[in-house]
C-alpha cells in the first residue's frame, strides 16, 4: 500500500518504523530532521504535508493535540481538502472526541486510531489500536494492521475510540500519581525505600501497566516515553468528556493538576513519572 505518515514524534516515528519495509511510505514532519533516519528503499521524505499525501492510499497522522491536527487539516497546509480520492484518513493522535466529530463531518473517509501503548510497544508490534469508523473503511486497513501487529478493537464511531483511549489513560495517569503518593506516605512515615519496594512491588494492587513504571516512579525519572504536557492534556480531555455529559469528575481535575505542576516545575521534557517529584 502507499501510505503517508505525517507527524514523526515519538509515536509517529514508531508507526513509520513499523510500516517501513512492509509498505511504500512517504513521511513528513514539521521539523524535517526527524524524517532523516527513516528514508530508505521504500521510504521517501516529502518537503511538505500536501506533497506527502499526493499519491497516498492511506494517510496516517500522529500529532500532539487538537490544535496540531486542526492546523494540519484545516489550516494553511489544508491537507483536509487535498486528500486524494478515495484515500482513507487515519488519525492516531489522542485528540478530543469533539475534534474527532468535527473531522468526521469534514472527511467522510476518516478512521480514528488512538493507540494504547508506548512507542516501544508500537515498535515491537505489541500496541493496542482502537479503530473507530465505518466498517468498510476499517476493513480496508487490514494490510496496515497486519504490518503494525498488536491487536485492534473496533468502534462504529471515531469519537468512541477516543473516549475509550481517554478512559484507559485516566487509569494509568491516576495510577502513577497514586503510586507516587503511596511512596510519599511510606517515606513520610519512616519506611525505607527497600521496605516500600518489597511491599508495594508485591501487592496485587500494582497493575501490570504500573509495574512497568515501578522503578521509575520511585526514582521520579525514566526514559521519556510520554511527557507531562501530553499527560496533562489527556487528563484535561477526560475531564472535558465527562463535563460534556454534565458529570463532574472528582479525581480527574486533581490528576490533571498534578501533571500541570510537573510542567510548571520545569519537568515538561521528562517522562510523566517525573510527576513523583512534585512530592519532594
Ligand atoms: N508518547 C506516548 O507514549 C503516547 C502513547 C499513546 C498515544 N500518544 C499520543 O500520540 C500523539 C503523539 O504523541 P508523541 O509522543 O509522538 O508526541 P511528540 O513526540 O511530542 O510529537 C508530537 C508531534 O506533533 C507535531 N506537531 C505539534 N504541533 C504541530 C503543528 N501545529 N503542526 C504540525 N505538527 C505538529 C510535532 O512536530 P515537531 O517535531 O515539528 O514538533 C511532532 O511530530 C499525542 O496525541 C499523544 O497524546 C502518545
Amino acid at each position: 500500500m502507499r501510505i503517508a505518515v505525517l507527524g514523526l514524534g515519538r509515536m509517529g516515528h514508531s508507526v513509520a518504523e513499523r510500516l517501513s519495509g512492509r509498505h511504500d511510505l512517504v513521511v513528513w514532519n514539521r521539523s524535517p530532521e526527524k524524517a532523516k533516519d527513516l528514508v530508505g528503499p521504500r521510504v521517501r521524505s516529502a518537503d511538505s504535508a500536501p506533497e506527502a499525501v499526493e499519491d497516498a492510499e492511506v494517510v496516517i497522522t500522529s500529532l500532539a493535540d487538537d490544535e496540531a491536527v486542526h492546523d494540519l487539516l484545516f489550516g494553511q497546509a489544508d491537507v483536509g481538502s487535498r486528500l486524494p480520492t478515495p484515500s482513507v484518513f487515519v488519525d492516531a493522535s489522542t485528540i478530543s472526541p469533539s475534534m474527532s466529530d468535527r473531522i468526521e463531518e469534514a472527511l467522510p473517509r476518516y478512521v480514528a486510531l488512538p493507540i494504547l501503548g508506548a512507542p516501544q510497544a508500537v515498535r515491537s508490534g505489541n500496541a493496542i489500536y482502537l479503530a473507530g469508523g465505518r466498517a468498510e473503511l476499517v476493513d480496508g486497513l487490514a494490510p496496515v494492521f497486519d504490518a503494525l501487529g498488536g491487536s485492534v478493537k473496533r468502534y462504529e464511531r471515531p469519537a468512541h475510540a477516543l473516549v475509550g483511549k481517554l478512559a484507559v489513560n485516566l487509569l494509568l495517569l491516576s495510577g502513577v500519581v497514586t503510586l507516587a503518593e503511596s511512596i510519599t506516605i511510606g517515606r513520610a512515615g519512616g519506611l525505607h525505600d527497600r521496605q516500600l519496594r518489597d511491599l508495594l512491588g508485591e501487592t496485587p494492587m500494582l497493575a501490570p501497566g504500573l509495574s512497568n513504571r515501578f522503578d521509575s516512579v520511585f526514582a521520579g525519572s525514566g526514559e521519556t516515553w510520554w511527557p507531562p504536557p501530553l499527560a496533562a492534556k489527556d487528563a484535561r480531555l477526560a475531564v472535558d468528556v465527562a463535563a460534556s455529559n454534565g458529570t463532574m469528575l472528582r479525581l480527574g481535575p486533581v490528576i490533571r493538576a498534578a501533571y500541570e505542576s510537573a510542567v510548571e516545575m520545569g519537568l515538561g521534557d521528562e517522562d510523566m513519572v517525573s510527576v513523583a517529584r512534585i512530592y519532594r
